[in-house]
């Protein structure tokens, strides 16, 4: 594992081909910074947490596939649920671990965890990651008990999508460059497609950061001098397209 602190220091980090998992290596330190490189993943995960009802019974348990550093914990306070996460990446999981989360490193397309332990699964931004991102659905129903509810969000395969998430995003200080391979998104109708051969009636919903607080946000953080917060972020509302951004809901057939 690469020292964690030295990644955070770091401020020449290696130019890595596109999705290459190191570069969340070298992005460690950025995770927990509110308004740091990872800061729109902060704005999804609560946009995320609002799917998840609070558990239904003792013991309850939420697995958060690709969980990164676990920025789901906070919202899932109070809700009653063990939040197991698995992520490829060990830096990761060490801050996820520090954030109340129990975490496994293991791959999302074959998770060492049993058949029907999971009365949440979450896949918050982790399937446009994945080459094989039917293996990880598989995956994320087989984990699901029957009644057990699937949230996600992920990015859509269109063009629309590349030009927003990869050229525009990735010039903005909401997402690292080359973090994304846009070969790799997630065609929408074929993820609903996935989930319904595995029990899973996913519902779809286009999502995006609202758009006067983005603005707000970008100015501020502009504007803002050493580690002075940019203030309150936007806030994810549901948009009709689900052309870019879509989050997605299902339950498994009982
Ligand atoms: C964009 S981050 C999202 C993290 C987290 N879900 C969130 O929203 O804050 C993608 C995460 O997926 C992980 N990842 C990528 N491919 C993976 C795989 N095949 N199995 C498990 N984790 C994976 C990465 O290590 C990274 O932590």
């Amino acid at each position: 594992m690469r020292d964690v602190a030295a990644a955070a220091a770091s401020t020449d980090p290696r130019v890595l081909p596109r999705n290459d998992p190191r570069q969340y290596d070298d992005l460690a330190g950025e995770w927990w910074r509110p308004d740091g490189a990872f800061a729109m993943l902060h704005w999804l995960a609560e946009a995320r947490a609002a799917l998840v009802p609070p558990a239904t019974r003792p013991g309850a348990v939420l697995v958060d596939l690709g969980c990164g550093a676990g920025l789901l914990a906070p919202h899932l306070t109070g809700k009653g649920y063990h939040h197991i996460g698995v992520d490829l990446t060990r830096s990761a999981l060490v801050q996820a671990a520090e954030h109340g989360v129990r975490v496994v490193q293991g791959d999302a397309t074959a998770v060492p965890l049993p058949s029907g332990c999971a009365d949440v699964v979450s896949a918050g931004e982790l399937l446009e990651h994945v080459p094989a991102w039917p293996r990880a659905v598989a995956e994320a129903c087989r984990l699901l008990r029957p009644g057990g509810l699937l949230v996600l969000d992920t990015l859509n395969d269109t063009a629309l999508a590349r030009l927003v998430a990869v050229r525009i995003a990735e010039r903005l200080p909401t997402v690292p460059r080359g973090i994304h391979d846009p070969r790799l998104f997630v065609d929408a109708q074929a993820l609903v497609a996935e989930c319904a051969r595995h029990g899973v009636d996913l519902r779809l919903r286009g999502i995006r950061p609202q758009v006067g607080g983005l603005l707000a946000w970008l100015l501020r953080r502009a504007r803002a001098t050493g580690a002075a917060p940019a203030g309150r972020p936007p806030r994810i509302v549901p948009t009709r397209s689900t052309a870019v951004l879509y989050q997605g809901r299902g339950v498994r057939k009982g």
